[in-house]
C-alpha cells in the first residue's frame, strides 16, 4: 500500500476513534466530552490536567467542579470533592455540589431588598428566604465555556443573567475563569458587569472531604480560619446584623482545631455560618487551612473576599448517593464558600454587594492542595 493511503487510513481511524468517545483535545491540558443536553443546550465535561497528573473536571452546567482527583501521602489517587459522573446527577438538583452560585450566594431575608427607593422581590426557595440565587440560579444554567490559554489548563465560562431573572435587576454579564496550576491550585476568577444597579455575591459551592472517602466524616479534619469574628444568625439562618467575637465560643478556629471538637454545641446540626475575615483589604490572602491526618492532604484557601461561609453539610442526610454509589450522610463533606456576608443588601453595616453600571466586579479565590 502507498504511504499516502496508509496515512489517510490512519487519519480516518483517528477521527473515528475520537468521535466514538466524543472526546476532543483542546488547548493546553484540557479535554472536552459531550455530556448531554438540557434546556435545549449542549452540556460538556472538561478535564483539566496539570503537569503532576492531577485532574479537575468542570462542566458548563452550573460552571460546576464535578471532580478533583489527587494523590494522598501514599500516592493513592482519590477524589476530594463531591460530584457525579453524569449530568443526570446534577439535574436531580443536589444541594449545589461544586457549582458556582449566584446571582446572590447564600440568603437574602424574605427575598426582599431595596436599591435607593426601588424595592425588589426575589423568588424565595428556602422557607421565606431567597437562597443561592433562587429557583433557577447560576448553578442550574448552561454556561458558555471555552479553554482560555495555550499554556495553562484554564477554562473560561460565561453567562448572561437577564434583567428580572429570579427577581434581580439588571442584565448581568458574568465570567468565571478556572485555572489548574502545576502547584495543585485551583484558581477561580470571577468578573461581572451590569447595565442597572444590582446586588451580587458569587462563590463556588464545592464540598470537600480530604480523606478521599465519603464514608469518613470531616469531623476529624483540623481547621484554621483567620477570623476573630463571625455573623450570628436567627433560626432561618439570616444574620442578626451583629458582628460577634469568636473568642470563647465553638466558632473560634483562629488556632487550628478538629471540626468535631465543639460542633455538638452549635445548634442546627453544625456549622453553617459566615466568618468575618481578619484581612483588611481586598488583596488575595490566605484565610483557611484544612488538614486531614489520614490522607496527609492539606487544603489552603486564599481569597480577595471579606467572608467565608463554613458549612459542615448539616442537611446532608443519606438520601443522595454519588458516582461510586456511596451515600452522602451528614458531615460527609464541608464547604468553604468565599463570599460577601449573607443578607448584605439588607444590612447597611456589612460590606456592600452593590454593583453599578460602569463598575467591574472582580474577585479571586484559590484552593491549594498539598501533602504535608
Ligand atoms: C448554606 C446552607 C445550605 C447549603 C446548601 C450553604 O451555603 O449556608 O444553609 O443548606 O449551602 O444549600
Amino acid at each position: 500500500m502507498k504511504k499516502t493511503t496508509l496515512f489517510s487510513i490512519a487519519i480516518i481511524a483517528a477521527i473515528f476513534l475520537t468521535s466514538c468517545n466524543n472526546q476532543t483535545t483542546t488547548k493546553a491540558g484540557i479535554t472536552k466530552v459531550a455530556w448531554g443536553t438540557t434546556d435545549g443546550k449542549e452540556v460538556f465535561l472538561f478535564t483539566l490536567t496539570n503537569a503532576k497528573g492531577v485532574q479537575v473536571k468542570i462542566s458548563n452546567y452550573g460552571a460546576t467542579v464535578t471532580s478533583w482527583v489527587s494523590p494522598d501521602i501514599n500516592n493513592k489517587a482519590s477524589g476530594i470533592v463531591l460530584g457525579f459522573d453524569s449530568l443526570s446527577g446534577y439535574l436531580a438538583k443536589p444541594p449545589y455540589f461544586g457549582a458556582v452560585v449566584g446571582r446572590y450566594g447564600n440568603r437574602i431575608a424574605k427575598g426582599k431588598f431595596k436599591i435607593d427607593t426601588a424595592q425588589y422581590t426575589l423568588a424565595t426557595n428556602n422557607g421565606s428566604n431567597a437562597l443561592h440565587g433562587g429557583l433557577k440560579g447560576f448553578d442550574k444554567q448552561v454556561w458558555d465555556a471555552t479553554p482560555a490559554s495555550d499554556s495553562t489548563a484554564s477554562l473560561l465560562l460565561s453567562y448572561i443573567s437577564k434583567d428580572g431573572e429570579e427577581g434581580y435587576p439588571g442584565n448581568l454579564k458574568v465570567t468565571v475563569l478556572y485555572t489548574l496550576t502545576d502547584d495543585n491550585e485551583l484558581k477561580i476568577e470571577y468578573n461581572a458587569t451590569t447595565d442597572k444597579a444590582t446586588v451580587l455575591n458569587l462563590t463556588n459551592h464545592s464540598y470537600f472531604n480530604l480523606t478521599g472517602d465519603v464514608n469518613n466524616t470531616i469531623l476529624d479534619h483540623t481547621l484554621m480560619i483567620d477570623a476573630d469574628n463571625y455573623t450570628p444568625v436567627d433560626t432561618t439562618l439570616i444574620p442578626t446584623g451583629e458582628i460577634k467575637s469568636v473568642k470563647g465560643t465553638p466558632f473560634d478556629f483562629t488556632k487550628a482545631k478538629k471540626i468535631g471538637q465543639e460542633i455538638a454545641a452549635v445548634s442546627g446540626g453544625g456549622y453553617d455560618h459566615n466568618w468575618v475575615l481578619n484581612k483588611k483589604d481586598s488583596s488575595l490572602q490566605k484565610i483557611v487551612e484544612l488538614k486531614d491526618a489520614i490522607s496527609g492532604r492539606t487544603l489552603e484557601v486564599f481569597t480577595t473576599q471579606p467572608g467565608v461561609q463554613f458549612y459542615t453539610g448539616n442537611f446532608l442526610d443519606g438520601t443522595i448517593s454519588i458516582s461510586d454509589g456511596k451515600k452522602i450522610n451528614q458531615h460527609a463533606a464541608l464547604c468553604l464558600e468565599t463570599q460577601h456576608f449573607p443578607d448584605s443588601p439588607n444590612e447597611p453595616k456589612f460590606p456592600t454587594t452593590l454593583l453599578l453600571p460602569g463598575q467591574q466586579f472582580h474577585s479571586v479565590t484559590v484552593y491549594k492542595l498539598s501533602l504535608k
